[in-house]
C-alpha cells in the first residue's frame, strides 16, 4: 500500500504596520495562530482626534523592537520552517507602511525567505479564518463586506483571492463617517466604538438622516453628505439643548446616525443576496466591531450564513496578513 505523502505546513510571520497597530504574529496553514502580538497606538492619537501618520511611523518602530524582540525568542524553533514572510504593503498610511515593509524585508533577508506582499484592505476578510471559533470556514461563493476606516467594499469572492467589487463607497468609508460624527459630537478617537456605546443610551428613530445613494440601484456608498447632515443638524439645534439634557442629545444624535449608515450598509448587502442568490455573508474591518451592525444585519437577512469574526480579528492584526498570505504561496 502506498503510504499518504505528507502535505508540509506551511508557516508564515506577518507583518501589520499600515495605520496604529503594529502587530507581528506566526499562522499556520493560513487559519491556526501559533503566536500573535499586537500593540495599538490607539492613545497616542487620541489627543491629536485621529491618526497621525508620522508618529504612527515613529512608534511602529519602536513597537517592533520591543515586539520582535519577544516574538523571536518565542518562535526561535520554529525558524527553519518558516515558508515566507507576509507584509501588510497596502493600503495604509504610507509612512506607517514604510515601516512595516522595511522591518519585513529585513527578516526576509536574515531568514532567506521571500517577501509576499499583502493588500491588507483584502486580508480584512480573513478575520474568520484565523478565528479559532469559527471551526467551520465560510464556503464560496460568499458575499464580502469590508468596513474599515478608509474602505467600505462590498465584493462577490469565488475563491480567497478571486473577487469582483459590486460596489464601493464613492466619497468617505464608514469608519472614517464613525470618526468624522465622534469628532463634531466632541465624544473622542476612535469614533465608532464610543458612538456604539453612547447609542445604546439613545434612540435610534430620535432624528431621521438622510443617505444619499441608500436605495439606489447598484451597490455603492455614499457617506459624507450624511456626515454633513449630522453635522449641520448638530450645529443648528445643540445651543437649545440645556447643558443637563446635552448627553441625552448626543446619544439620540449617535443612535440615530448609527442607525442611517447601518441601514445604508445591510440595504445593499442585502440587494446584493436577493441579486445574486448568494446566502452566504463575510464581513470584515473595524467597523464589523459594531454589533448593532450584525444584529441588524442578521435581522434582515434571514436564512443567510453570516460570519462575523470576534473583535480581535476585525481590525488591523498581522494575524490576517500571514492567514491571507497562505493563499499566495
Ligand atoms: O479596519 P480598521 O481597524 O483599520 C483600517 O484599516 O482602517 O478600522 C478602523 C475603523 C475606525 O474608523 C473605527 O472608528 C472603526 O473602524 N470602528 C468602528 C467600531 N470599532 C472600530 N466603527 C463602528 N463601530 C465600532 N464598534
Ligand atoms: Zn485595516
Amino acid at each position: 500500500m502506498l503510504a499518504k505523502k505528507r502535505v508540509k505546513d506551511k508557516l508564515i510571520i506577518g507583518i501589520e504596520s499600515t495605520c496604529d497597530e503594529t502587530s507581528i504574529a506566526l499562522v499556520k496553514n493560513g487559519t491556526d495562530v501559533i503566536y500573535e502580538l499586537t500593540l495599538s497606538q490607539v492613545k497616542k492619537h487620541a489627543k491629536f482626534g485621529g491618526v497621525v501618520p508620522e508618529l504612527a511611523a515613529r512608534e511602529h518602530i519602536k513597537n517592533f523592537k520591543y515586539l520582535g524582540n519577544k516574538f523571536f525568542v518565542k518562535i526561535k524553533d520554529s525558524l527553519d520552517d518558516v515558508t515566507a514572510i507576509a507584509v501588510a504593503a497596502k493600503i495604509g498610511l504610507p509612512p506607517a507602511v514604510s515601516v512595516g515593509e522595511a522591518y519585513a524585508t529585513g527578516i526576509s533577508k536574515a531568514l532567506n525567505k521571500p517577501l509576499i506582499k499583502i493588500n491588507h484592505v483584502l486580508a480584512h476578510i480573513w478575520g474568520v479564518w484565523v478565528d479559532p471559533e469559527f471551526i467551520v470556514k465560510p464556503d464560496f461563493p460568499f458575499l464580502g463586506l469590508i468596513v474599515s476606516g478608509g474602505h467600505t467594499i462590498l465584493a462577490k469572492f469565488t475563491s480567497p483571492t478571486e473577487y469582483k467589487i459590486l460596489g464601493q463607497t464613492v466619497d468617505d468609508a464608514a469608519g472614517e463617517t464613525f470618526d468624522k460624527v465622534a469628532r463634531v459630537l466632541e465624544l473622542g478617537y476612535p469614533g465608532g466604538p464610543v458612538i456604539e456605546q453612547i447609542a445604546r443610551t439613545g434612540d435610534e428613530f430620535a432624528y431621521k438622516f438622510p443617505v444619499p445613494l441608500k436605495d439606489s440601484d447598484d451597490y455603492n456608498f455614499s457617506f459624507s453628505g450624511l456626515k454633513t447632515a449630522v453635522r449641520y443638524f448638530i450645529e443648528k439645534n445643540k445651543h437649545m439643548v440645556p447643558g443637563y439634557m446635552l448627553k441625552y442629545f448626543k446619544a439620540d444624535v449617535a443612535a440615530s446616525f448609527q442607525y442611517a449608515i447601518l441601514s445604508a450598509l445591510v440595504n445593499k448587502v442585502k440587494k446584493a443576496i436577493d441579486d445574486t442568490g448568494i446566502k452566504t455573508v463575510v464581513i470584515g474591518g473595524g467597523v464589523a466591531a459594531n454589533q448593532r451592525l450584525v444584529d441588524l444585519l442578521a435581522q434582515s437577512t434571514n436564512g443567510v450564513a453570516l460570519y462575523v469574526p470576534h473583535l480581535k480579528y476585525t481590525g488591523d492584526n498581522a494575524a490576517l496578513i500571514a492567514g491571507y498570505a497562505y493563499n499566495f504561496v
